[in-house]
């Protein structure tokens, strides 16, 4: 990555100068959470969601929010540029601790973090991904957004290795999430995606999806999808906000349909397109 301007504890800086130090608990312990915003023309993409959800990370691992919705849009506007698509990284940890001690330390204020990279169109937009399932190996509170992803990093490198993009993880015969994106399938012309709970990501791409669905009359369900129903779909997206809505078009290394992105897919992409560009 380029040297860009991050925001490192109230500093704008290069970012080959914004440094931590190696006892911050989010080096040592990975104690702290994370946020991921999309900007389309200098324009954050559902802010306010992402704000809510990093609140209710925050209130999860019982950290103080360093700051007002008010200061962040302050923090975050100087390092957005109008002439780029970017992607806001936020992340705040529970800051530098006397000593390594497992237990909450006294008196210490937050690492907070920011970088705004620029989104890279991801190249299986078009064509669609390959996935694979895999029993969801990561812990009980994957509905906070934690900097802790080491059963996700796992997972998506387990897949990388098997010369796919994306793991689809399985509980108790259901299909949960992707590894770093929520899922969809449609199944007998209805749009499904798995209901939040503790076990999901409360994905904003995901909501925004389904309130695109409702608008348009697209019949969709908030149901537990069971692993066989996901392989008889005839369609099935993985989600993100840095991604989109990325067909997969094979899974388990059969075809989903007839191997190409679906028609409910290229609709569901049109109009998400078309909701970004109205709201810039
Ligand atoms: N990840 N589920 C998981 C486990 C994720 O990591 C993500 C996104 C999502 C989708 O959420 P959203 O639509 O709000 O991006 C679901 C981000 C992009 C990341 O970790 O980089």
């Amino acid at each position: 990555m380029e040297n860009k301007t991050v925001f490192l504890n109230g500093q704008y800086l290069p970012l080959n100068e914004a440094k931590v130090s190696v006892l911050d608990r989010g080096f040592l312990f990975g104690d702290g959470v994370y946020e991921v915003i999309p900007s389309y023309s200098g324009r954050l993409f559902h802010f306010q969601e992402h704000l809510e959800r990093l609140e209710n990370s925050l209130a999860a691992i019982r950290l103080a929010n360093p700051h007002t919705r008010e200061q962040w849009l302050d923090i975050l506007s100087p390092l957005l540029d109008v002439n780029l698509d970017q992607y806001i990284y936020l992340q705040i940890t529970r800051g530098v601790a006397p000593k390594r001690d497992h237990a909450f330390p006294e008196d210490t204020s937050a690492t907070v973090f920011a970088m705004c990279p620029v989104i890279v169109p991801f190249a299986g937009l078009n064509d669609g991904i390959k996935a694979v399932s895999m029993d969801d190996a990561r812990w009980k509170f994957c509905n906070v957004k934690a900097i802790t992803l080491l059963g996700n990093i796992l997972h998506r490198q387990e897949a990388i290795d098997q010369d796919c993009a994306e793991a689809l993880l399985v509980k108790d015969g259901y299909v949960i999430e992707g590894a770093a994106s929520n899922v969809f399938a449609v199944i007998d012309g209805v749009l499904c995606t798995p209901p939040k709970g503790n076990d999901i990501l409360p994905g904003i791409t995901r909501d925004v999806i389904l309130e695109i669905a409702r608008k348009n009359n697209i019949p969709c369900s908030e149901e537990k999808i069971p692993f066989a129903a996901l392989q008889t779909a005839s369609e099935i997206w993985v989600t993100s906000s840095t991604r989109e809505i990325i067909p997969v078009v094979e899974l388990d290394s059969k075809q989903v349909s007839d191997g190409k992105p679906g028609p409910a897919w290229h609709a569901m992409n049109l109009l998400f397109q078309a909701y970004k560009k109205s709201l810039s």
